[in-house]
């Protein structure tokens, strides 16, 4: 049996495009919903709490939209409020945190790897416990860099301000003799470049949107929902923010045109 129904994306802002992105090219039959909620961004450096009632206002509306899975395409989202989705949506709900954990568990030869992210997720240490779930005997070295997600958000991610601020943020981690680091904020992916370049060739970068769209083929495909015969998909996009904003910068990084409508959440 196959299933039309959208899968529902979700991130503070712009970061859960690299998710659609994966997305689009390993399940091209596949319609999305997707919310960014550029209104509230950044959530990183919020109560979790707060973080837990936002992921679930959008959560709320991608349900009445009839989605048949919600990917959470926020780390400080999935640190703040995964398990508790699990238990109040039966929709099925995917992180990014254990799609991007179990990548730098392949990608590490030494064992030593980093993670990057914002206030929340590192302070939730999340990835060290999924990791260590897997294989206890890696080295995990965690650094929060707040102010990145805003290089993204305002589009100044090539800028010379993202250059310098990308370089002295990471200055301890290249100390730390790591050779694989997880960039655990899905903004990030799109800053990939610069942290690349600041941390060499050396160190490989983890960017969990291409595991965590793996992940939501094997969970579709398992309960048999995968979409079929769909080839003109439809995707749908949504944003708290300015919608004509978000269909500037979108559709460059998607590198398509996109239709965007403005939705309002909470009060
Ligand atoms: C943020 O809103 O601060 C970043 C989102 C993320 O952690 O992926």
């Amino acid at each position: 049996m196959a299933s039309r129904k959208p899968i529902g994306v979700l991130d503070s802002g712009f970061g859960g495009l690299t998710v659609v992105g994966e997305l689009i090219r390993q399940l091209p039959q596949e319609n999305i919903i997707y919310v960014g909620d550029n209104q509230r961004c950044p959530y990183g450096s919020r109560d979790p709490e707060e973080v837990r009632r936002f992921l679930f206002e959008i959560m709320d509306f991608l349900v009445e939209q009839d989605v048949k899975m919600i990917i959470i395409a926020c780390n400080t989202a999935t640190a703040a409020g995964l398990e508790a989705a699990h238990q109040r949506y039966s929709v099925p709900v995917i992180g990014v945190i254990t799609p991007g954990s179990r990548a730098a568990i392949s990608a590490t030869k030494s064992g030593r790897v980093g993670v990057i992210g914002t206030d929340v997720t590192i302070q939730s240490d999340a990835y060290r416990r999924e990791m260590h779930r897997i294989n206890p005997r890696l080295d995990v070295v965690n650094r929060a860099c707040p102010p990145f997600v805003r290089l993204v958000e305002e589009d100044i991610a090539e800028s010379e301000e993202a250059r310098e601020m990308i370089a002295t943020y990471l200055q301890p981690m290249q100390k730390e003799n790591i050779d694989t680091l997880i960039l655990g904020c899905t903004h990030y992916p799109l800053l990939a470049p610069m942290i690349g370049g600041v941390m060499g060739e050396s160190v490989q970068l983890i960017n969990s949107a291409e595991e965590t769209a793996r992940e939501a083929s094997t969970v579709l495909s398992v309960i048999h929902k995968l979409s079929d015969q769909n080839p003109h998909p439809d995707y749908q996009f949504y944003t708290t923010g300015d919608p004509e904003w978000f269909a500037a910068v979108g559709s460059r990084w998607l590198k398509r045109p996109i239709r965007v409508d403005s939705v309002t959440l909470g009060d």
